[in-house]
């Protein structure tokens, strides 16, 4: 068969294929555009966007549903019921709204709304849960431009604050994890008759051991209150350490005035 026989007995199919592959190259050559600012990309495989570029991912000037946080861009286009219009966290939708994740406040278009360093560590690390949902979740689709990352895609002295912070905070979290296994929390409860009362078990506090203790005050360095904890006698000699006054040494429980 001539090249020229060929062509005409598999014109369709030719034009077909030539066709479907411009259609790629144009699919993927308008959204690289539409997505990326007219900036030096570093990493030039990570989308940047502007705060105003992000903003048209609401499902209405652009299809996708669009959300940052901590200024990580993700689509979270298949949960329209969650993010769509009308749909309880439409809010975080084409924004970066991180504070309000810990919050609950689903009305603040502030400048604050993506500030979250004054957070508490448990705050903190609730946003860090939040975070990892939607990196399990969604696909990560860019970065915004802004308070985490600068126009190059580079971390901002916020975010490298902010990741000192949660370091700390998990270091912080670790120690009293470990002195959590030391010290166990007591059993503590109150009744007309008699008051509060402090014990001991092997699972109080929720720290499974085999052993019972007794419950002792644990004044902590910053703390405003000693919060009562249970001791093995012969392990607890500690200069934070305080007796319930009234209370024998040995006893496993206490009565006390006020805990
Ligand atoms: C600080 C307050 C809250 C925040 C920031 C928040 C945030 C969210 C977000 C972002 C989602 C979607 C998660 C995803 O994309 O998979 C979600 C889902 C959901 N939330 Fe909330 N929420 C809050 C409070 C509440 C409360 C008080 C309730 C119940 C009364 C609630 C019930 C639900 C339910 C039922 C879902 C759907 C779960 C699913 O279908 O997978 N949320 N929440």
């Amino acid at each position: 068969m001539s090249l020229k026989s060929f062509l005409r007995k598999h014109l369709k199919i030719i034009v077909t294929i030539a066709v479907t592959i411009v259609a790629i190259l144009c699919r993927k050559y308008i959204s690289y555009f539409s997505l990326i600012d007219e900036v030096k990309v570093e990493n030039k495989s990570v989308p940047i966007f502007s705060p105003d570029q992000l903003k048209k991912y609401n499902g209405i000037d652009e299809s996708n549903l669009y959300l940052a946080v901590m200024g990580v861009i993700f689509d979270v286009t298949q949960s329209e019921k969650h993010y769509g219009k009308g749909a309880p966290y439409n809010y975080f939708v084409g924004k970066d709204g991180s504070r309000g994740f810990v919050t609950g406040k689903f009305k603040d278009e502030s400048e604050e709304k993506d500030h979250i360093l004054d957070l508490t560590c448990n705050e903190l690390l609730t946003m860090l849960d939040w975070r990892k949902t939607f990196r399990e979740k969604y696909p990560a689709v860019g970065l915004l431009a802004g308070r985490y990352y600068d126009k190059y895609g580079k971390d901002t002295n916020y975010l490298k604050v902010l990741k000192e912070r949660v370091q700390k905070c998990k270091e912080d979290k670790d120690r009293a994890k470990k002195e959590e296994a030391i010290y166990p929390p007591c059993n503590i409860s109150w009744s007309e008759d008699e008051g509060s009362k402090v014990w001991c078990t092997k699972s109080s506090g929720g720290v499974i051991r085999n052993w019972v203790g007794v419950p002792r005050q644990l004044f902590t360095p910053g703390d405003e209150k000693p919060r009562c904890v249970c001791i093995q006698l012969d392990k607890g000699n500690s200069s934070q350490l305080k007796k319930y006054d009234g209370c024998p040494d040995t006893s496993e429980e206490c009565l006390v005035q006020d805990t």
